[in-house]
């Protein structure tokens, strides 16, 4: 069993570990292993093994290559250059595959090779496998998840302990959660594309993540968390995606869960995904969404699942795209938040807006719960008020049963 490997960061070092700790039960040869700077590898174990010369990778016998590189280039060019050369791959990319899935998935097929990515969605949660393979007796119709391990540990941490969002991210990146760019993480990207990932497995469409609406967490303030409380909410970054005949909906955006919710349980790094299935019906999946051992766990399991010959189909990668729609359309409750408001020119035209309402405060900002028929509604009276210059900044959160 002959692997090479891109990278040497968080999740490389972490298949390195699994690798390691189950030496006696599989017997696999790290043959080549590409960094950025070999000097500091100089007295490391696998010293003689690094390279910073990607041609040195590809001398060699492989049967996977494992890219662990992240970003778009040059990792696609390396892992297009493995699939057509008829070797194996699993990546933990998920930028890659929610960017260039589709003409991989189809490479990768016309060689005849496999082109795994356990670990491109919920670090070390077992999901890309069930949904491919265990799930294959059922019709997905929908799906929501926390995806994105950096987000959740900042809200869980803002929200536990009173933390700044900047000293949590800081030790966020400290523990290897975050990306290199944490804009992807904050600003919602990472989980949009996990999802897209996840949903064009379920649906059998091609999903692509900008397509979803997508809002990020970089917004949310301490105020936020104390209103979410005051209500027994916690604030999730959460992504959710319905197949509603031969459209998609779907967003990746901060929510308010109740405090008995299955989603408000799931804290720090860890992610869930359920997924809505016909035959089994709901079913999660839960687990550590990020760090170096968990997804050096989930790639070591596609890195046995070639040499076993376990192959998944992910034909959905190469089907053509279909539509997604942004806003919610059916009956919600949404926090709004008023800042500098001129109350009673809101509360009347609110009044007229919407089904009904319930003030959560009224202070120096003007806080209220809104039950409409549809996003839409409440857009538009927002817009109105804006207009009008009752306040002088909204906000809004969604709240998801
Ligand atoms: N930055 C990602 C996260 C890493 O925080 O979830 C795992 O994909």
């Amino acid at each position: 069993m002959k692997i090479g490997i891109l990278g040497y960061g968080t999740v490389g070092s972490g298949l390195i570990n699994v690798i390691d700790n189950n030496k006696n039960k599989r017997d696999i040869q790290i043959e080549s292993i590409l960094v950025r700077n070999k000097d500091k590898y100089k007295t490391h174990k696998y010293g003689d093994k690094i390279t910073e010369d990607i041609e040195e990778v590809f001398n060699k016998d492989l049967d996977i290559l494992v890219e662990l590189m992240g970003g778009l280039h040059p990792a696609y060019e390396h892992i297009k250059r493995a699939l057509e050369n008829k070797i194996n791959v699993v990546t933990a990319n998920k930028d890659m595959l929610a960017e260039y899935g589709d003409k991989l998935a189809k490479i990768a097929n016309d060689n005849n090779v496999s082109l795994k990515f356990e670990a491109s969605v919920g670090g070390g949660i077992p999901v890309v496998k069930p949904l491919t393979e265990s799930l294959e007796g059922n019709s997905i119709d929908s799906m929501y998840a926390i995806l994105n391990g950096t987000t959740n540990f900042i809200l869980s941490k803002m929200y536990d302990e009173g933390l700044s969002y900047d000293d949590v991210l800081k030790e966020a990146q400290e523990l290897g959660f975050a990306e290199a760019n944490p804009e992807a993480d904050v600003e919602g990207y990472d989980a949009a594309r996990k999802l897209s990932i996840l949903s064009t497995l379920a649906y059998n469409r091609r999903v692509y993540w900008k397509d979803f609406y997508l809002e990020g967490i970089s917004n949310i303030d301490m105020k936020d968390i104390a209103y979410a409380k005051k209500i027994g909410c916690k604030i999730k970054l959460v992504g959710q995606s319905k197949l509603n005949d031969k459209i998609v909906s779907g967003f990746v955006r901060p929510v308010l869960v109740d405090d008995n919710s299955l989603l408000s349980k799931v804290d720090n790094e860890y992610n869930i995904v359920v997924l809505n299935g016909d035959s089994v019906g709901e079913v999660s999946f839960v687990g550590k969404g990020a760090g170096k051992d968990p997804t050096g766990s989930a790639v070591y399991s596609d890195v046995v699942d070639i040499f076993d010959n376990r192959y998944s189909n992910i034909d959905s990668f190469t089907k053509d795209k279909i539509e997604v729609e942004k806003t919610i359309n059916n009956e919600c409750q949404i926090l709004i938040r008023f800042k500098d408001p001129k109350k009673t020119q809101i509360l009347n035209l609110i009044d007229e807006c919407v089904k009904s309402y319930k003030v959560i405060n009224n202070n120096d900002e003007l806080v209220i719960m809104v039950y409409a028929d549809s996003e839409y509604e409440i857009n538009n009276m927002l817009c109105l008020i804006r207009d009008k210059g009752y306040c002088r900044e909204i906000s809004k959160l969604l709240k998801i049963i």
